[in-house]
C-alpha cells in the first residue's frame, strides 16, 4: 500500500466527469482502494473519490465514524466501503424514490434551487481534502438510496442519512467534476477553519454537517 499525492482544486482531473470501471473485480482496482483508503487515513478525511487521486475512473472509499452513526440506519459503514461506479437518488420523507428529473431535462438546474427553496435540502458544514483549510455550507439531500459495486463485483444499495448521505453525495460529486463550492447556496458561508467560530456563532446550525473532510 502505499500514500498517494491528493490533488487540489485547481487540477483539471477534479473537473472532468470520471470514467465508467468495466471490470469492478480486475485486481488494480483492489490495490487502487487500499492506496486511497490508506491517503484518506493518512489525511485525517471519512471519504476520498479516485479523481482526487488523479485517477480518472469512478470509484470512491469512505467510512462513516461510530459518532456519526444515526440510530434509524443499522447498516452504515464502518468499515471502509468501496464503490465502483456509484449512483444515489433522493429519498423522500416515506423513503420513497422522489421524481426524478431526466438528466437532459434543461429544468434540472431550477429543480435543484427549488428543492433549496422549498427546504427539501438541508444544509451543512463541509470540507474537502482538495480544498484544504476552507469549510462551507452546502445544501444536500437528507435522504438518499444509493448503489453501487464492490470489489468482488457485487451490487452494493443502501439507503442513507443525514452524515451517510451527505458523505455520498459528496463523494459522488466529485466523480462528475463537481466540488462542494459548486453546490454552495451562499458562498458567504465559505471560510477558512480558523475562522470557523464566527460562522458557528451565526444563528445556522451546522449540525448535520461534516467536521471531517472528504
Ligand atoms: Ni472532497
Amino acid at each position: 500500500m502505499a500514500v498517494l499525492n491528493i490533488v487540489r482544486m485547481g487540477h483539471p482531473v477534479l473537473r472532468r466527469r470520471a470514467e465508467e470501471i468495466m471490470e469492478p473485480d480486475l485486481p488494480g482496482w483492489a490495490a487502487l482502494a487500499a492506496d486511497m483508503t490508506e491517503t484518506m487515513d493518512e489525511a485525517g478525511g471519512v471519504g476520498l473519490a479516485a479523481p482526487q487521486v488523479n485517477q480518472d475512473v469512478r470509484l470512491v472509499v469512505f467510512r462513516i465514524p461510530r459518532e456519526r452513526q444515526n440510530p434509524d440506519e443499522p447498516s452504515a459503514p464502518f468499515e471502509t466501503q468501496v464503490l465502483i461506479n456509484p449512483e444515489w437518488v433522493p429519498l423522500d420523507e416515506d423513503g420513497e424514490p422522489m421524481p426524478e428529473p431526466e438528466l437532459d431535462d434543461p429544468e434540472l438546474d431550477l429543480m435543484e434551487v427549488l428543492d433549496i427553496a422549498e427546504n427539501v435540502m438541508e444544509e451543512g458544514l463541509e470540507g474537502c481534502l482538495s480544498i484544504p483549510g476552507l469549510r462551507g455550507l452546502v445544501p444536500r439531500y437528507p435522504r438518499i438510496r444509493y448503489r453501487g459495486i464492490d470489489l468482488e463485483g457485487r451490487i452494493v444499495e443502501r439507503d442513507a442519512e443525514g452524515f451517510h448521505a451527505r458523505v455520498v453525495q459528496h463523494e459522488i460529486d466529485h466523480l462528475d467534476g463537481i466540488l462542494f463550492i459548486d453546490r454552495m447556496a451562499d458562498l458567504e458561508t465559505l471560510c477558512f477553519e480558523s475562522e470557523l467560530h464566527y460562522l458557528l456563532e451565526d444563528d445556522r446550525d451546522p449540525e448535520a454537517g461534516l467536521d471531517e473532510r472528504v
